[in-house]
């Protein structure tokens, strides 16, 4: 499958970061994987622009659940799509914490972004203390359960597996815990989806840089990444971009 590399800008960047975007797009011509930067909602319709003519597609971090409406401070993913955006980072574990964000919220605004044409990226994750209890795994079968809506295929749905503990920290999991959690969630998406579940690109998320990505690449199951801090700098972004031949 080919491979689809995201990164997650968070609350970071003014005008004089897309200069990142135009560094990566100098860095990845020949790049084989998908591309995807998400940067703030304020950067988007900029990043659309300076993208043009580049492999990099740009998203968003969230979403409203409704298309229009008295929502103070809220993005829709119809105003999403209509200046560009092709993608939107769902359910990312800052956002259920922070905000208590619950798995049928996420459910709802990622069927607000498919049917505004968005693929939606649905983040799941466990805990470190949910770890340590043996309970990762069925965790993450219900956040996905109850996070991927109906309707959900292999074309509008990407996961991202982000352990909590391993976002920002510089930990990251095992292989053989990486590669146990991504098989636990293609069974999950297959049998919720049959054999299109077979298609949904899975990401691993968490503290993935230039120096362990070809690794964490080479697990069965993992189609890309979902990157944070080193989605900031193009040279590293490239770094990553560039294992995942
Ligand atoms: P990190 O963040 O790469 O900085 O660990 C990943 C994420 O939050 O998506």
């Amino acid at each position: 499958m080919r491979k689809l590399i995201a990164g997650n800008w968070k609350m970071n960047g003014l005008a004089s970061s897309l200069a990142e975007i135009a560094a990566l797009k100098g860095l990845t011509g020949t790049a084989t994987c998908d591309i995807v930067v998400c940067p703030p909602f304020t950067l988007i319709e900029k990043a659309v622009a300076e993208s043009r003519g580049s492999a990099i597609l740009v998203g968003a971090q969230d979403c409203h659940a409704q298309s229009t409406g008295a929502y103070t401070g809220d993005v829709s993913a119809d105003m999403l799509a209509e200046i560009g955006a092709h993608f939107v980072i769902l359910g990312h574990s800052e956002r259920r914490s922070a905000y208590r964000e619950a798995d049928a919220a996420v459910a709802a605004k990622a069927t607000a972004a498919h049917k505004a044409g968005l693929t939606s990226i649905v983040c799941l994750g466990e805990t470190r203390e949910e770890r340590e209890d043996g309970r990762a795994i069925d965790v993450v079968r219900a956040q996905l359960e109850g996070s991927v809506p109906e309707g959900a295929t292999s074309s509008n749905t990407t996961i991202a597996y982000e352990p909590v503990w391993a976002i920002g920290t510089g930990l990251v999991p095992t292989i053989e815990q990486i590669e146990e959690t991504h098989a636990a969630i293609r069974q999950a998406l297959e049998g919720r989806m049959g054999y299109d579940g077979r298609h949904v690109r899975i990401l691993y998320g968490g503290s993935v840089k230039a120096s362990n990505a070809a690794a964490i690449f080479a697990v069965p199951n993992v189609e890309g990444a979902l990157v944070g801090g080193a989605s900031l700098k193009a040279s590293e972004f490239a770094g990553i971009i560039s294992a995942a031949v």
